[in-house]
């Protein structure tokens, strides 16, 4: 397993989150909202890669899953129907001396963590988050932003049924944002009150259950290991305690977590058929399968993949977090990271360089995200971007003039290469395949 003791891992993850533009605290300049964080230059660029990778993965990899994006508000009746509006609770106490609130379920003891004092008896909170519609007082409709993404996939599952040729078993799946009244946000991206989540639902026949959980909960395992620096980082739980909807759930968690108990990435769901019966319930409607080739109707079991794209981000930076002598690196999977190279001519003070560089970066990130620096020196320009993981860097020189071959620098090995300038585009394609 990988040394993640590093001294204050988080507070170094966070600062440079903000130092160098992947993540700023919400409402920043107005004193900032506990529970709310903006995704800057940087980070947007690796969510969206994460994002991309997680979507072609589910649709382009298999030929029985399909996306939706689904609407954050729905008729509030959903979440009656979803269990959500009496079960969607957590369990708050206070310190009787410091005052400092808890989520009873975070604490080992039942004495304050902080002060040692005496806590109250827990209190229960519905964490989702009402809203108002209308603009006339008194007709305002009250509803809700969603408290987990999946909801709309059930709302539009007989829809996807008759605009598409799938037959159970199939998949929707559908990246989109939750919102949730946390009563103790924190520990940066981990614990947020609006976050993203990326879930599958596999709808199947229910003698199917046992052997398609176990199918989706050895394939999304593999699917991060694919995507982190260190794979052993990760392992499975069981959850004891089940969410009001769910026979059987693990997680898959990031084991290395510096946050102690915090480490929940992704929840493996066995939702059996409680959201469609319950949906058919409150509805009226008839959310029954029928089978085309037995004749056999029933209620589609469901299999939820459902992960937070929020905590990968955190955690995948908490992995890639590396210092070696006196530079910082982050070793992200390149095809993660924000940039996937950067162009430097060896001197911004020589036209011909400059030139012949530019025309370098002009057409590289045509393909790729791709940095320019001709600040400072070359070694400082290579450990700038060892700090936000930028994979490749390539610089031009004098030599390059005449052999017209550029230095590629390597982030990880520090190793350097002289590429021919016109297979650099090839080169930098096939390496972003290996990864
Ligand atoms: N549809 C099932 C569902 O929502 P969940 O375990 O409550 O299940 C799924 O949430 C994932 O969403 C979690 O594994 C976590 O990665 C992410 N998540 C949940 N609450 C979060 C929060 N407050 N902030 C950031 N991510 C959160």
């Amino acid at each position: 397993m990988k040394e993640i003791e590093k001294e204050n891992l988080m507070e170094k993850v966070v600062s440079l989150c903000k130092r160098r533009g992947f993540i700023f605290p919400g409402s920043e300049i107005y004193g900032g909202l506990q529970g709310f964080y903006d995704f800057g230059p940087l980070g947007v660029e690796m969510k969206n890669n994460l994002k991309q990778l997680w979507w072609n993965w589910m649709t382009r990899e298999h030929d029985d899953i399909v996306g939706i994006d689904g609407a954050i508000i729905t008729n509030p009746k959903v979440w009656e129907a979803s269990g959500h509006l009496k079960s969607f609770v957590d369990p708050l106490v206070e310190c009787k001396k410091c005052h400092h609130r808890f989520k009873a379920d975070d604490l080992a003891e039942n004495k304050c963590p902080d002060c040692s004092g005496e806590i109250t008896e827990p209190k229960m909170f519905n964490i989702l988050v009402p809203t108002q519609l209308g603009v006339v007082e008194g007709e305002k409709q009250n509803a809700y932003l969603r408290g987990e993404a999946c909801q709309t996939i059930y709302l539009d599952y007989k829809s996807v049924l008759d605009t598409t040729r799938l037959k159970i078993p199939f998949g929707i799946c559908q990246i989109g944002k939750a919102f949730r009244n946390e009563v103790t946000p924190g520990n940066f991206l981990f614990r947020q009150r609006e976050f993203e989540q990326w879930d599958l639902q596999w709808l199947c026949h229910p003698d199917e259950m046992e052997k398609w959980f176990e199918y989706w909960k050895s394939e999304r395992m593999a699917w991060y290991k694919s995507i982190f620096t260190y794979p052993e980082n990760l392992s499975f739980y069981q959850h004891e305690k089940l969410a009001h909807y769910a026979k059987k759930a693990f997680d898959i968690e990031y084991a290395a977590s510096p946050m102690g108990k915090e480490k929940e990435m992704e929840g493996i769901h066995w939702r059996g058929d409680w959201d469609l019966s319950r949906h058919a319930e409150f509805s009226g409607q008839d959310l029954s399968y029928i089978d085309p080739e037995t004749g056999e109707k029933f209620i589609p079991n469901i299999v939820e993949t459902s992960g937070g794209v929020d905590r990968t981000f955190l955690f995948l930076m908490l992995d890639a977090y590396s210092e070696e002598d006196d530079r910082v690196v982050l070793k992200l999977n390149p095809k993660i990271a924000p940039y996937k190279v950067a162009v430097f001519p060896l001197l911004a003070n020589k036209p011909q360089l400059v030139k012949s560089a530019r025309k370098i970066y002009d057409d590289l990130k045509k393909q790729f995200m791709t940095a320019w620096d001709d600040r400072g020196n070359i070694g400082k320009r290579y450990y700038s971007q060892d700090e936000i993981g930028t994979p490749w860097c390539a610089t031009i020189d004098f030599e390059s003039l005449k052999d017209k071959k550029v230095t590629v620098r390597d982030r990880d090995s520090m190793k350097q290469k002289r590429v021919p300038i016109k297979n650099l585009k090839e080169y930098f394609k096939n390496k972003l395949l290996e990864c």
